[in-house]
């Protein structure tokens, strides 16, 4: 079963990653009409080509196949989640935010490029990221409101009220006093919108049932919600060699995390109930459910 769903993951992986090279501009594009500037293309390749687990994509691409779907009409929407997260990613390292100087095992794309270049290469991917999935379904005018519907599912998650509300509250929380109420914002927005994200446009692409789509959204928020409480365990008790990136940076960010409010045991008992829900969660898909099991299971043991 694990050697399955390891198998499988790695055949998606390898898709995206040939996916996320072939929508990206090339990198010695010149400084021409219509071409992008060199440097902006290598400061968007960098971040965006330098590995990452893929977890959101893969989680679009397993959706769409449980549900019948067609993988290479949902690749390019895939590929803008990466898109988008990545750009999630090289903003919330800067130092007005995260003040980050390794991801993905690499010195921060602001270390590199400077913060004036990481902020473009960020704006870049995500205008990217929407350009690749308007273009995608311009190709498919038979389901023109399946892309409309996960263009939106997409765009909403990633928004003002979804990822970037939880980056606002996050922020606005460092050194303030423990309130669980909004630890469960944070956790809610700045992260398990993003991984909700594709189950709902993956469902959105697929036209799911109504019961598809509560159990699925069900089962993002409690992925998501625990990926982040591992993430913030993480930070305390992993390797950094592993993570590819710095630990230790949420105490002195003074962050608000559930490991800093409710201990690391109380962070890890909460971690457990959310993933056995989120298990829980996929029982009207029955066997269908094999990857997205595996995928909970796999994720609840990460080292990185
Ligand atoms: C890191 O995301 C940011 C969080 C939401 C905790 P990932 O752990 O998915 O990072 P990559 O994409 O694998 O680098
Ligand atoms: C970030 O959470 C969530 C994003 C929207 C990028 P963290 O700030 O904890 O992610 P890491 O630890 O830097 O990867
Ligand atoms: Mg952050
Ligand atoms: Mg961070
Ligand atoms: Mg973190």
């Amino acid at each position: 079963m694990a050697e399955r769903y390891e198998y499988q993951y790695d055949i998606y992986k390898q898709r995206i990653e040939h996916a996320l090279d072939k929508l990206m501009p090339p990198e010695e594009a010149v400084f021409e009409d219509e071409k992008v500037p060199a440097l902006l293309s290598q400061a968007m390749r960098y971040s965006l080509l330098a590995g990452g687990k893929r977890i959101r994509p893969v989680l679009l691409l397993a959706t769409v196949e449980m549900l019948g779907g067609s993988i290479e009409e949902a690749m390019p929407v895939a590929a803008a989640l990466e898109m988008i997260h990545t750009y999630s990613l090289i903003h919330d390292d800067l130092p007005g935010m995260d003040d980050d100087d390794l991801r993905r095992g690499r010195p921060t794309n602001h270390k590199v490029y400077g913060v004036g270049q990481a902020i473009l290469a960020g704006d870049g991917l995500l205008n990217a990221a929407y350009e690749a999935m308007l273009q995608n379904a311009l190709l498919y005018p038979v389901h023109t409101s399946r892309h409309l519907k996960a263009i939106r599912e997409i765009a909403v998650r990633a928004g003002v009220t979804g990822m970037i509300a939880g980056q606002c509250i996050d922020l606005m929380s460092e050194h303030m006093d423990p309130d669980f109420e909004r630890l469960r914002y944070i956790d809610r927005h700045k992260t398990a919108d993003l991984l909700t994200a594709p189950l709902l446009a993956g469902a959105a692409l697929c036209g799911a049932t109504a019961s598809q789509i509560d159990a699925l959204r069900t089962f993002g928020t409690n992925v998501g919600i625990a990926f982040q409480i591992d993430d913030d365990l993480l930070d305390i008790e992993g390797d950094a060699a592993l993570l590819g990136k710095a630990t230790g940076m949420d105490a002195k960010m003074g962050k608000m995390t559930w490991p800093a409010m409710a201990g690391i045991e109380g962070a890890r008992a909460e971690s457990k109930v959310l993933w056995e829900a989120a298990e829980k969660s996929l029982e009207i898909f029955g066997d269908k459910a094999w990857f997205h099991r595996g995928f909970a299971a796999s994720l609840s043991r990460r080292k990185f």
